[in-house]
């Protein structure tokens, strides 16, 4: 099998999962209980608390634990709007942000939030100059993610919090899920207020992540109960799942710097094997190392769904992303691509591609390679049916 889906989920690594059984078995107290094994399962929450601030160069303190990425991104814009009455009523995000960020300011924009969506270019960028000029007297929240998951652009956010520090009053909410201990973004120099992280993109666990919130910033909960988190997400800890957070930053740190030059190289060489032998082939989003994160890769193929090409390559053993799916399986072309300027077709017809930790060389050349024998196939087919 070769996984090249790494974007959609990781594998877990086989030290998360030796560090979480282990805690499972011997560290099962609840770190509110009062005893020795509640305290040994809350130190290990305040170990990884520490972890996970290292890596954004923040305090433990500015670290607060939830059930992923979908959980980040929901408290960081709901529970900042809930807390600033009267302060404003515009909000700003981007045409290319995550479901998870997007379908919450769609559902604001319901309930009487006047909502700014910020277009990109062709390489699904957003201009700072943009986000500025959206600004006005009534904006309160700023939400612009790092790396896109359909394409792998990385947004300016450096310049987009420079910018936005300007105004005290908007806030700035970043949604970091694809780029955590991967590309370097620390909150605090970027004027970054919320981040948004979530384990399983790093080889860590589903159903754990956190959310950054700049000290002295203060939000309301979406869950509210035993107090945990400060106060700010009620419910017991998922001790064995941020202990494997945790694991997961550590080893991210140890391999990064070879897994981006690798992904870099793979990435290249990987084009230059398909150059101007398919055709129609459309490379989506920006591809330069500096706008990009080396480890995502997107492709349209017009006139071929994304679908078939998906399952042609699991025939072949190789898993990647298709991005026009939707629950109903309806073919709905991706908002993303559609906001890059690709046409249906081309969106329709679009996979993802993204390597992980353990992605080889001869794991992205058998890609190409199948891709080179499939296409041409997959394109005669489609012109006798439309025929
Ligand atoms: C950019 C981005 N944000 C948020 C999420 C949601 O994270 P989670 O799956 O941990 O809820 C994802 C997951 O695909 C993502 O790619």
């Amino acid at each position: 099998m070769i996984y090249l889906d790494n974007s959609a989920t990781t594998p877990m690594h086989p030290e998360v999962i030796d560090v979480m059984t282990d805690v499972m078995k011997k560290i099962f107290g609840n770190p509110s209980s009062l005893h020795g094994l509640g305290a040994k399962a809350e130190r290990l929450v305040e170990q990884a608390r520490q972890v996970t601030a290292r890596m954004l160069g923040c305090t433990p303190q500015e670290i607060f634990f939830t059930s992923g990425g979908t959980e980040a991104n929901n408290l960081a814009i709901k529970g900042t709007l809930d807390r600033i009455h009267g302060r404003g009523k515009h909000i700003i995000t981007t045409k290319v942000e995550h479901p998870s960020v997007y379908e919450v300011y769609e559902q604001l924009k319901k309930r009487g939030w006047r909502v700014t969506y910020l277009s990109v270019d062709s390489l699904g960028r957003v201009n700072p100059d943009e986000v500025e000029k959206a600004v006005d007297d009534e904006t309160v929240l700023v939400s612009v993610m790092h790396v896109n998951n359909e394409v792998g652009t990385i947004q300016p956010i450096g310049e987009i919090g420079k910018r936005l520090a300007k105004y005290p009053k908007v806030l700035f909410h970043v949604d970091a899920v694809q780029s955590f201990a991967k590309l370097p973004l620390l909150p605090a120099r970027a004027h970054i207020d919320l981040l948004s992280i979530s384990a399983h993109k790093i080889h860590g666990p589903k159903g754990i992540g956190a959310l950054y919130v700049r000290k002295n910033l203060s939000l309301e909960p979406l869950l509210v109960g035993g107090g945990q988190e400060k106060g700010l997400r009620s419910g017991t800890e998922y001790v064995p799942g941020i202990a494997g957070l945790a694991k997961a930053i550590v080893l991210a740190e140890q391999k990064r710097t070879e897994f981006l030059r690798n992904s870099q190289r793979w990435k290249k060489a990987f084009l230059e094997r398909l150059d101007g032998k398919l055709s129609p082939m459309i490379v989506n989003g920006d591809i330069s190392p500096e706008g990009c994160a080396p480890y995502i890769l997107s492709l349209s193929f017009p006139g071929i769904k994304s679908e078939v090409l998906v399952h042609a390559l699991e025939e072949e053993g190789i898993y990647v992303s298709s991005k026009s799916a939707c629950s109903s399986k309806a073919e709905i072309p991706s908002r993303v691509l559609k906001a890059m300027g690709r046409t249906d077709e081309e969106a329709i017809g679009s996979i993802r591609i993204s390597m992980g930790f353990q992605t080889t060389a001869e794991e992205m050349e058998r890609c190409a390679d199948v891709l080179l024998r499939v296409i041409p196939r997959l394109q005669k087919v489609m012109k006798v049916h439309k025929g």
